[in-house]
């Protein structure tokens, strides 16, 4: 049997999404079917749209950020039945690679995505990322998937699968950003605003946002920010060091540029560390004085907050709950999954916070 869906296909880098309808076979042995109740547009998807980064597995559907309700089960599937409430992982936590026997579940190998045996019949379209949660229904993985508290609300847990562990979990899961400790972080999209909310969080006793937008700093300041710096104009880094005497315990680089991973890095103070959250270029090089390593600095990576999703989406969404954690103004606008290029271009603006698509 097959399912009729909508879904968000690039045919050709560069060029607008096509959303159309294509038929989806039922899950396979080991996967899910899920209807998605909310999917965020995050940059890494702008990215396949623009060909920033190159995608050789076109046409694909898009959408790596979301959650959604289980529609069917495949064959020897444990602990997942019609109607459970899930998030999407980003990584596919196998269980079974050197990475995920050591709790390492942000580096599953392969790292770049299980496709699903159930396929989307038009042109041999792919799952990017192993996902396509730009569709109404998708098939996944069930290693990619984690059942969440069924009350939540899906259009705003869908931020979980990225956004908020990508940043949250930078801060808390690798930096371990003391109480007390001063934090400065450059980019305040998506998942930088999560950056800042998990330094507010962890009890940093300022937290310093950058971004070449000044419009970004309504949303910093409400998810935790003391202090902005519009690096349009501004050196920021004179500015992080002149609010925090010196440098900062912590600079998180949440854009994915060399030019920037350098500034974080030296906006530390001496024994400071640098962390880089943004997805970095291909091909992208960064130049270090050697001094600053030499005067106890550490320039580390983060990927997909070194997250433990079937751990950590749990305590986020409790923590979602209790109002510890803001979802709500991350999501700055909903809209239909057919206004997919709107949403794009409220990105590029640098309208929005998050754009939640609810197919
Ligand atoms: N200095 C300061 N801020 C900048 C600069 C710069 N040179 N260049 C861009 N920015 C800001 C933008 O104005 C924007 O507010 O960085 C922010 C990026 O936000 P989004 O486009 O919403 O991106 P987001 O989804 O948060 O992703 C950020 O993390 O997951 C990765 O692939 C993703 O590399 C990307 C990064
Ligand atoms: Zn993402
Ligand atoms: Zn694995």
């Amino acid at each position: 049997m097959t399912t009729s869906t909508l879904a968000a296909i690039i045919y050709k880098q560069g060029e607008p999404v096509v959303v159309e309808e294509l038929e989806l076979d039922d899950p396979g042995p080991g996967e899910v079917m899920v209807k998605i109740g909310g999917t965020g547009v995050c940059h890494s998807d702008h990215n396949v749209y623009s060909g920033y980064r190159r995608n050789d597995d076109l046409p694909t559907i898009l959408g790596h950020e979301g959650a959604g309700t289980v529609e069917k089960v495949g064959s020897g599937v444990h602990g997942l039945e019609p109607g459970d409430k899930v998030v999407f992982a980003i990584r596919p936590m196998c269980g079974k690679c050197k990475y995920c026997s050591t709790a390492r579940w942000n580096l599953c190998d392969p790292i770049s995505s299980h496709q699903p045996s159930a396929q989307f019949h038009k042109n041999g379209t792919t799952y990017y990322a192993g996902l396509a949660t730009y569709s109404e229904y998708t098939v996944a993985w069930e290693n990619n998937v984690v059942k969440v508290d069924p009350d939540v609300r899906l259009d705003r847990a869908a931020l979980v699968g990225c956004a908020v562990i990508t940043g949250v979990g930078a801060v808390v899961n690798k930096a371990k950003v003391e109480t007390g400790s001063t934090v400065a972080v450059w980019g305040c999209g998506g998942v930088g605003l999560n950056v800042i909310q998990g330094a507010y969080i962890a009890g940093a006793s300022r937290v310093i946002a950058i971004d070449t937008n000044p419009s970004k700093f309504q949303y910093a300041t409400r998810l935790g920010a003391t202090d902005t710096v519009d690096a349009s104009k501004n050196d920021a880094v004179e500015a992080v060091r002149e609010l925090t005497d010196g440098g900062v315990d912590y600079a998180f680089e949440v854009i994915g540029q060399p030019a920037t991973l350098r500034q974080a890095l030296e906006a530390t103070c001496e024994g400071g560390t640098a962390v880089l959250v943004g997805a970095a270029p291909d091909d992208g090089e960064v130049t270090i004085p050697m001094r600053h390593l030499f005067l106890d600095r550490s320039l580390i990576g983060c990927s997909a907050g070194t997250g433990r999703p079937r751990y950590d989406f749990q305590w986020l969404i409790a923590m979602y709950r209790q109002g510890r954690l803001n979802l709500d103004d991350l999501v700055t606008r909903t809209r239909p999954l057919t206004e997919v290029n709107e949403a794009f271009r409220d990105m590029e603006a640098g309208a929005v916070a998050r754009t939640v698509l609810v197919p």
